[in-house]
């Protein structure tokens, strides 16, 4: 990850800014709304969880989701004034400091993983896979997650505009590479949803280990 990504999270000056982030601008509370439904699809088809892990949790924003389908949520993220604000504005099981590129959480500890923006934060591709080997690690069943797909209008768009605007590329990957990832995390891809087909690059990938399948 960016180093100065790392310290901006981990800042308090960050952490303060990142959680009002999503009430500020009108399209950011819009992107909000949209992505709160699009979570309750995701849950609505899997159904009430016994324990859900949220990784990175930042300042709670999305507890309140997880928070209908469970009534044990632990709440984790590597930035410690992150926690601290999480802790003020959820009310969860626990909060613990900790990377997700190695979770301090025993095999199968969560029946559900839930982990939203984070895998865009990582380009090393190297890093992406232990990430996705470590959700898929600690859960028994599922694992929700965004991803920043390759193929959205806006990545398509940012790519053609780069020449001449000169921003930084995305970590964006296919649904066919997250695809391969997954299956050798031991995780199957069952449906992925974007946040919005014009405004955000981002999906919700529902996925589920191999070995949980009925049988
Ligand atoms: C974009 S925020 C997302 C927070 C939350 N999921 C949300 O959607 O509001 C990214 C979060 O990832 C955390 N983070 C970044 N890298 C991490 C890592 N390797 N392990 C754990 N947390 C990490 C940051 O501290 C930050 O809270």
């Amino acid at each position: 990850m960016d180093p100065r990504i790392v310290a901006n999270y981990r800042s308090p000056e960050g952490a303060a800014r990142y959680e009002v982030l999503y009430r500020g601008r009108l399209h950011k509370r819009i992107s909000d709304r949209v992505e709160r439904r699009l979570i309750q699809r995701v849950f609505d088809r899997i159904g009430p969880q016994g324990r859900i892990l949220d990784l990175p949790c930042g300042a709670g924003r999305l507890f309140p989701e997880l928070a209908r389908h469970s009534a044990w949520v632990v709440e984790a993220d590597f930035s410690y004034p992150m926690l601290g604000r999480c802790r003020r504005n959820t009310e969860a099981v626990g909060y613990v400091n900790g990377s997700a590129l190695a979770l301090p959480f025993r095999d199968g500890s969560f029946d559900a993983v839930f982990s939203a923006r984070l895998a865009h934060h990582l380009p090393d591709s190297l890093e992406r896979d232990r990430y996705i080997h470590e959700v898929a690690r600690v859960s028994r069943r599922w694992v929700v997650m965004t991803f920043f797909d390759e193929f959205s209008l806006k990545n398509v768009v940012r790519v053609l505009r780069r020449p001449f605007n000169r921003k930084r590329p995305k970590v964006a990957i296919s649904t066919t590479g997250l695809h391969a990832v997954a299956a050798a995390a031991g995780l199957e891809l069952l449906e992925s949803h974007p946040l919005s087909l014009l405004f955000s690059g981002h999906r919700y990938a529902l996925l589920r280990k191999v070995d949980a399948r009925d049988p």
